[in-house]
């Protein structure tokens, strides 16, 4: 008898609660806690218990086998489901593993389902069964798509499953009877399961009520999971990110999968990121970057992304060579400053960090002489793209002052390091890597900071500019021409 643990989980807000009450202490909303059973110690049950399925059981702990020597264990054991999908390969660490639960989050409309749909059709091309169930789209519409990424050819159909479901029970069923390699649920907000196959109690609920509730999520999510442990299928769930930010989505399910991965993107782009959250068999600093055309999401080449240098300089725009694992990608920052109100000025951040753009306007403020408390300031990172590494603090503080001031660096510069709270430029990680990749892409001239020079090559140390500290960066600024296009007419003030 599988032993489980039960909770109430709030329909409203996901928190947890040991007991049963009529209000939920975390959010405050009445009647919204349900209950919710989370078998206790899946792998034992897997190890001990009998499985849904035959199948091989996935993970190199599988059948009770004793402590050994660290370098006895056999890295072979670990197999993986390549997709020959780089991009995809390369967040996964090398692809999908046996027995494994992966979350996708992402915006609706972002591209998760095109992007699993290519997946499907990698795989199954390769001759892996592949169950695509979608409880959004009609089965038509799934071929539909599928005809669109041109993967209706003979050997992916043969061993691409698709079923246009809601009821979980349903799709449980279909994976045992197919047993593929791969498992899709798109989306887990429309699955649905009924009280009896989790033994919880849905309480006040019909079975079909609350799709998309926190209880609800959890339920199917601890069920996938379960079935890919048992199984060795790799299950894929997609989880959309609500307007609110994560309630329905990844958040509440992270703790149950292995893997959970965000695709991102800006709707008006075409440039899309999938990034890695949580990775227990791999990395998460890989990103795969697609971009995403007419047939499908294409994987872009950043090497062939070059900088203009002969564009005119624009004040606030910034270049900066920012790592993402084992890659560097030129990225441009750009600042705005405009008059807000004293005491009520707005910040506001687009791709990078919010917490650390606080902190370095009050750098900004502190030791490098700008006046910002009644002036609103914006800062976005070109192309929808998210930069978290620090590396980044000096290229964001030179977009707000040379925004601020209408300066800008000269044409063909790129700049990277990081700031203190004392106003001091700090040695970033990578420096050989982020100089190589900015100059191999058309930049003239690299500010760094102090003393990082060193670790880069001899021969392009005649373009770095090393910087002690925030102000010298900043004195670096130089004036823009504030051109009008030439023939433009004036602009007519009318009385
Ligand atoms: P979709 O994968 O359905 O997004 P999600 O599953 O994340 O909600 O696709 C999103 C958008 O992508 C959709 O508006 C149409 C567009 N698209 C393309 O531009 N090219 C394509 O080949 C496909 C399949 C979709
Ligand atoms: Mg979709």
């Amino acid at each position: 008898m599988a032993r489980s643990r039960t909770s109430f989980v709030c329909d409203e807000c996901g928190a947890t609660q040991a007991q049963w009450m009529g209000r939920c202490p975390d959010c405050g909303t009445w009647d919204s806690l349900a209950q919710f059973k989370e078998p206790l110690d899946a792998a034992s049950e897997v190890r001990g218990g009998p499985g849904i399925a035959s199948g091989p059981v996935g993970g190199p702990e599988a059948t009770g086998t004793p402590a050994c020597p660290i370098h006895e264990i056999d890295l072979t054991d670990l197999p993986r489901i390549p997709t020959s999908i780089e991009e995809v390969d390369r967040v996964l660490g090398g692809g999908f593993v046996p027995g494994s639960s992966i979350l996708l989050g992402g915006d609706p409309g972002i591209g998760k389902s095109t992007l699993l749909m290519q997946v499907a059709g990698a795989l199954a091309g390769a001759g892996d069964g592949v169950l695509y169930a979608s409880s959004e789209e009609s089965a038509a519409q799934v071929r539909m798509r599928a005809e669109r990424l041109g993967l209706c050819g003979e050997e992916a159909s043969s061993a691409l499953y698709v079923l246009a479901e809601t009821d979980l029970t349903r799709v449980l069923q279909e994976a045992l009877r197919l047993k593929p390699r791969l498992l899709i649920l798109d989306s887990i907000q429309m699955a649905w399961l009924g009280s009896g196959s989790n033994g919880g109690a849905d309480r006040g609920r019909g079975s079909g009520g609350g799709t998309g509730a926190a209880a609800q999520l959890r339920r199917c999510a601890s069920e996938l999971s379960l079935l890919a442990k048992k199984t060795g299928m790799a299950v894929v769930i997609v989880g959309h990110v609500t307007k609110e930010g994560t309630l329905a989505g990844p958040k509440l399910l992270e703790h149950l999968v292995d893997v959970v991965l965000a695709f991102e993107g800006d709707q008006h782009h075409r440039h899309r990121i999938l990034r890695g959250i949580k990775n227990r068999f791999g990395s998460t600093q890989e990103i795969g970057l697609f971009q995403m055309a007419s047939d499908g999401l294409e994987p872009v080449n950043e090497q062939l992304v070059r900088l203009d240098t002969e564009a005119q300089p624009s004040p606030g725009a910034i270049i900066v060579p920012t790592l993402a694992g084992s890659r560097c990608l030129l990225a441009e920052i750009q600042g705005l400053t405009a008059t807000g109100f004293l005491g009520s000025a707005k910040r506001r951040a687009a791709g990078v960090d919010a917490a650390r753009l606080a902190m370095l306007i009050a750098v900004l403020e502190k030791h490098g002489g700008l006046r910002l408390a009644d002036q609103d300031v914006f800062v976005s990172v070109a192309g929808g793209l998210r930069v978290l590494e620090p590396g980044v603090d000096l290229a964001t503080s030179l977009a707000i002052a040379g925004a601020h001031y209408g300066r800008s660096l000269e044409p063909g510069t790129a700049v990277f390091g990081e700031v203190t709270l004392s106003g001091a430029v700090r040695p970033a990680a990578g420096a050989q890597h982020r100089v190589s990749e900015a100059l191999r892409r058309g930049a003239r001239r690299i500010v760094l900071p102090a003393g990082q020079a060193e670790e880069i090559d001899a021969e392009h140390r005649g373009r770095l500019h090393e910087v002690p500290r925030l102000v010298d960066a900043l004195s670096l600024l130089e004036p823009v021409a504030r051109q009008s296009p030439e023939g433009a007419p004036a602009l007519q003030t009318t009385p």
